[in-house]
């Protein structure tokens, strides 16, 4: 079965064919990172109008890449939640529009599902349960995969997610934006005990976390230095906080191993390419005995790839949208997305 999937839910517009949720027959990627780089972050207008004049392109490229027309697919997919809702209306309208045209089914997906599907395509073998901790710009949980389409949240930050705080740390050290990979690169060779951060614990719920803590403590240290007219070792900052990121997640996941018995282990969303938390995980599994699956860095940030494989799986469970499927700005992963005509 060819999925042709579009994926428009923050600021990359994307489309792809899949084959069988497991093969990527075309995948293209258009980023509007630099033009919101000039705001220091994502400008939800701006990112739906950039969709809107990519998305014909994108998907024409995709459907040139795979050697296929569009008629030739079986079914169109998009995510549909959550993101930032205009641009999610952009990708699932068009979707929903082409898959009606097509008289093909169309299939919302849920856009952290795609995330974690993002390891099927790489890792053929892999198949649920499994345990994933998935670290993206909106979201971080400690997810139990139950089976394609079943999921159960064991724990999640109570505030920032780990991106979101890569994000606003690079801006106050003048990083950059997207500040993940600019922090990444700043703390390769810092002194990661230079600087003391706290590495926070939620009372009475183990496998919860908290960033929020940590990014203060990093605002108010560039402040200080900036009031004193001191100079900020910045790769040793970066170095400091990758690690105590690194720390807040990890235990966590283990703890979640260990309590599960669950010895499959899975990371996802963008915040899986950080090289310190690769390190740090390999490190954990290799205690554990678990085996790992860290998706490559081309599938670890927004695609839609992941997208088209994750609709396979929907679409096996009967999880088809109709001409009332709409797009939802929030959407817990455990929810059912698909809009039912009642
Ligand atoms: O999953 P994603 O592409 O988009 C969302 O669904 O949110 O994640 C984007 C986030 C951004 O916050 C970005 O700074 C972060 O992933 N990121 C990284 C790295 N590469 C991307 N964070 C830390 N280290 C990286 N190497
Ligand atoms: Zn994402």
């Amino acid at each position: 079965m060819k999925i042709l999937a579009i994926e428009s839910s923050c600021d990359e517009t994307a489309a792809a064919i899949i084959q069988d949720g497991r093969k990527i027959l075309s995948s293209i990627v258009d980023s509007q990172v630099e033009t919101h780089a000039l705001y220091g972050g994502v400008v939800p207008e701006i990112a739906s109008r950039r969709h809107m004049e990519a998305i014909v392109r994108v998907t024409d490229l995709a459907c040139q890449q795979a050697g296929i027309q569009p008629p030739q697919v079986d079914a169109v997919a998009a995510t549909c939640a959550p993101g930032l809702i205009g641009a999610l209306l952009v990708g699932a309208n068009f979707g929903k529009a082409l898959a009606f045209s097509l008289s093909k089914p169309f299939i919302p997906v849920h856009h952290i599902r795609g995330h974690i599907a993002a390891n099927y395509l790489a890792f053929p073998a892999l198949k649920p349960p499994f345990l994933t901790l998935v670290v993206s710009g909106g979201h971080s949980l400690l997810v139990l995969v139950k089976d394609y389409t079943a999921f159960e949240i064991l724990g999640g930050t109570r505030d920032d997610a780990a991106g979101e705080a890569f994000d606003k740390v690079a801006r106050v050290l003048g990083a950059g934006y997207p500040g993940g990979p600019k922090i990444d690169s700043m703390a390769q060779g810092g002194d990661a005990s230079k600087y003391k951060l706290p590495h926070a614990k939620v009372k009475d719920a183990p496998l919860d976390f908290s960033f929020s803590g940590l990014k203060t403590a990093v605002i108010n240290l560039a402040h200080n230095a900036a009031q004193k007219g001191e100079t900020l070792d910045k790769s040793a900052l970066a170095a400091a906080f990758c690690h105590a990121v690194v720390d807040t997640l990890v235990p966590r996941l283990e703890l979640a191993a260990k309590q599960t018995g669950i010895q499959q282990i899975v990371c996802a969303g963008g915040v899986a390419a950080n090289s310190w938390l690769r390190q740090a995980l390999q490190a954990m599994a290799e205690k554990l005995g678990a085996s790992l699956y860290l998706p490559p860095l081309s599938l670890c940030g927004d695609n839609a790839a992941m997208i088209g494989s994750q609709a396979y799986y929907e679409y096996l469970a009967g999880n088809i949208g109709t001409t009332l499927q709409n797009a939802f700005a929030t959407a817990e992963i455990q929810e059912n997305i698909c809009v039912k005509i009642s």
